[in-house]
């Protein structure tokens, strides 16, 4: 009997999403002996429940907007109406595209997956039904679930972006709680697809983890876009009866809506899983680990929404790749948290890395800032859209935060990520040539301007 029969392992995975596939594909081809288990489907919520049907959504939301303004370009369209059964159809489609192909490469690469919920028994060892797997190293990656608030519980007209996800029809009106990423998200599908829809968020502003810019531009464009922002308000309760959920703020204001959107944040899937009775310390039900991402264990790892820090599919891809090639004993390079790339696909998007304004001041004392305003951008105004691209370096020093809003502007990130990890100087990236006419062209402007040499800028 081979030990993979015999359940012997180089490394088991719990969990198959972004963080747990990628460990195994990384594993696999470094040529360890794996198996991944997982209890849904392959793929995890990033491409079931999360990145890539909301993407779907977005973008049937940005056709509706288009359909909508064609007359802003001479062109004569109108918005007649959503079939929320064909945007399904689509998004369906879509993912089914990319789980199929995932499913290939799983099956392609020599990795034993098992179908089934496991749950650790002792560190090293994962029962799923009657089988016994045991790895050398275990590397924990089960994921995060759709938090709610106490008492508020999800049912009927009260959802998370779980049910939402296929909700059958457009609702005239919507109460999103919590402005946040999915929060800004669904309220801008919600409002392409023409519902009303209010935003309540506890916290002073939208957006709360992006630059204080950023949030300021973003609750000006929903305005305009005539989405109701209430921020600074506190959740009370909510009721529903016949049709109507009625949500109530602590201000005693109340608001009638037909759904009330839950999207308050996202929690570790860790409990009934016997982390903690194999001696993995979960603290408020998220799994601690080094910058290696070492649980107190020896020998297992966590990956992915489970561990403290960005819930973001990508970090989870990262992560997995590196506690792979960490147990081949590669010794890759820590990931740096700061360097993560964040973004956002409401209408306009957001996208950031590195530290915003006020972080850079705490980290870092003297920081200069830039704005480079999309309106001296030849193809932002082709678009139609405004916003801006922030810049945030150390005096006298490298880049070291960006921050960027307007219509398709999460496009950009990809060469900011590489300004901020590789510390470019505004100098370096001034002297590079952009191309013309391209949104890329206000990434090379702002930093023209941030070199004291603008062009289409105001100095
Ligand atoms: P979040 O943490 O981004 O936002 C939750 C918001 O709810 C916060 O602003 C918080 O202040 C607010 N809130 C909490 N309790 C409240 C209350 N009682 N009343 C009013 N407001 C309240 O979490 P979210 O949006 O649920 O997303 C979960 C995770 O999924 C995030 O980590 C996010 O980064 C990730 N995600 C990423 C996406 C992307 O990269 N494009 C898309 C969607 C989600």
């Amino acid at each position: 009997m081979s030990a993979e029969a015999a359940g012997d392992y180089d490394v088991v995975i719990l969990g198959g999403g972004s963080g747990g596939y990628a460990c195994a594909l990384r594993s696999a081809q470094l040529g360890l002996t794996v198996a991944l288990v997982e209890k849904a489907k392959l793929g995890g919520t990033c491409l079931h429940q999360g990145c890539i049907p909301t993407k779907a959504l977005l973008h049937a939301a940005e056709v509706a907007d288009v359909a909508r303004d064609g007359s802003q370009f001479g062109v004569k369209t109108a918005f007649e109406s959503v079939d929320m059964a064909a945007v399904h159809a689509y998004k369906d489609r879509v993912v089914g595209r990319l789980f199929k192909g995932l499913q290939g490469l799983v099956k392609g690469a020599r990795i034993d997956y098992v179908e089934g919920a496991g749950a650790l028994d002792g560190p090293k060892t994962v029962v799923v039904g009657d089988r016994r797997l045991t790895g050398k190293h275990v590397v924990l990656a089960t994921g995060s679930y759709a938090k709610s608030l106490p008492g508020l519980e999800i049912g009927g007209r009260i959802m998370t972006s779980d049910e939402a996800l296929s909700i059958d029809h457009v609702p005239a009106r919507v109460v999103v709680l919590g402005g946040g990423v999915i929060g800004v998200e669904f309220a801008s599908v919600f409002t392409s697809f023409g519902s009303e829809v209010t935003i309540v968020e506890a916290l002073p502003r939208l957006v709360p983890a992006e630059d204080e810019a950023i949030s300021k531009q973003l609750e000006r464009a929903f305005r305009k876009r005539k989405i109701a922002i209430k921020t600074g308000a506190r959740f009370a309760g909510a009721a529903q009866s016949g049709d109507v959920v009625t949500v109530s703020l602590e201000s005693g204001e109340t608001i009638e809506a037909d759904l009330l959107l839950v999207a308050v944040g996202r929690g570790p899937v860790t409990e009934g899983l016997g982390y903690e009775a194999a001696g993995i310390t979960v603290d408020r039900g998220f799994v601690p680990t080094d910058e290696r991402l070492r649980t107190n264990v020896p020998g297992v790892y966590a990956v992915g929404d489970i561990v403290p820090g960005l819930q973001l599919a990508h970090r989870g891809f990262a992560q997995g790749i590196f506690v792979a090639e960490e147990i081949k004993g590669l010794s890759p390079g820590a990931i740096d948290e700061a360097g993560i790339p964040r973004v956002t696909y409401c209408d306009p998007e957001v996208a950031s890395v590195g530290l915003t304004e006020a972080e850079a001041r705490e980290a870092h004392g003297d920081v200069l800032t830039q704005e480079y305003n999309l309106g001296g951008n030849g193809k932002s105004q082709i678009l139609g859209t405004q916003g801006f691209i922030k810049l945030v370096r150390r005096k006298d020093g490298p880049v070291v935060g960006i921050h960027m809003i307007g219509a398709r502007i999460g496009e950009q990130i990809g060469e900011a990520q590489l300004i901020v990890n590789w510390e470019a100087h505004p100098e370096d990236v001034a002297s590079l040539v952009h191309a013309h006419p391209t949104q890329n062209e206000a990434l090379g402007e702002a930093h023209l301007a941030l070199a004291g040499k603008p062009l289409h800028a105001h100095a």
